[in-house]
């Protein structure tokens, strides 16, 4: 059975990409696959390709392209993703990230749905990431000011609220800089494909999630 929405979210590090896909993978009932999330916890885990791409990651550069589609496909074909449909946060990343799907998806024999582009001013994603805080077990974002309901504990699973490591400045200015360099040019890729809806990421956190239901309900329609 081929039901579940495709989707891929993109946008600037701190734009919400992770704070909507778990809202978007809700409402849809699909799964949401972060690659940064996947990575964290395979490190955490102490599996190699987890210490591999942290090592990257702590530094803000981005995880060799190889090993990320290793990883996910992996997750996709496995956890039976294609079929079920998926909100892709993170990923892809590159352009041959993003051939890669494609590849994947024609194979399934099922296009994508949209590739929404989350669009946050630099100034803004600065304040956002500075202020994160994030569960390290189940991975739900905080901030300083919509802390948890307990100091460092995490609401949802009772795990430990802290800063992610790669949210220094030195990193954060060097992921901002690869999203323009290696991540911007697929926006033109989706575009062409007629697949891009750019969204205001500006606004509460329902008011951008209003935003995104109504363009990919948009998108279904026009299936129909
Ligand atoms: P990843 O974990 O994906 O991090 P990222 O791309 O840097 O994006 P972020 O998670 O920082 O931002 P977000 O858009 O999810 O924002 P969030 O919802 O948290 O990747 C980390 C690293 O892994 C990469 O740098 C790379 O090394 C590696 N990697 C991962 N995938 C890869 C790939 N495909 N290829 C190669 N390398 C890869 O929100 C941010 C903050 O803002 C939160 O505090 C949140 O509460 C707040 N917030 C959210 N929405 C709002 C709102 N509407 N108003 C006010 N505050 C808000
Ligand atoms: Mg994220």
């Amino acid at each position: 059975m081929t039901s579940g929405i495709r989707l891929i979210l993109l946008g600037k590090q701190g734009a919400g990409k992770g704070t909507q896909a778990v809202r978007i993978a809700q409402h849809y009932s699909v799964a949401h696959l972060s690659t940064g999330d996947l990575f964290r916890a395979a490190a955490r885990g102490g599996a190699p390709a987890g210490l591999e791409a942290i090592a990257y990651m702590d530094r803000g550069e981005l995880v060799p392209d190889d090993l990320v589609l290793r990883v996910v496909r992996e997750q996709m074909l496995d956890g039976g993703l294609m079929d079920s449909g998926f909100v892709l946060d993170g990923f892809p990343r590159t352009l041959v990230q993003a051939s890669a799907l494609e590849e994947e998806l024609a194979i399934s024999g099922r296009p994508l749905d949209i590739a929404i582009d989350l669009e946050v001013p630099t100034e803004i994603v600065l304040d956002r990431i500075a202020g994160r805080r994030v569960c390290d077990d189940c991975g739900t974002t905080y901030h300083l000011t919509m802390p948890p309901k307990v100091n460092g504990v995490c609401d949802v699973c009772g795990g430990t609220v802290s800063q992610r490591d790669d949210d220094t400045e030195v990193a954060v200015m060097r992921r901002l800089e690869l999203y323009e360099t290696a991540t911007m040019p697929i926006l033109d890729f989706y575009r062409e494909i007629d697949r891009l809806d750019e969204i205001d990421g500006l606004g509460t956190g329902d008011e951008v999630f209003a935003r995104i239901v109504s363009a990919i309900d948009a998108r279904l329609k026009t299936e129909d």
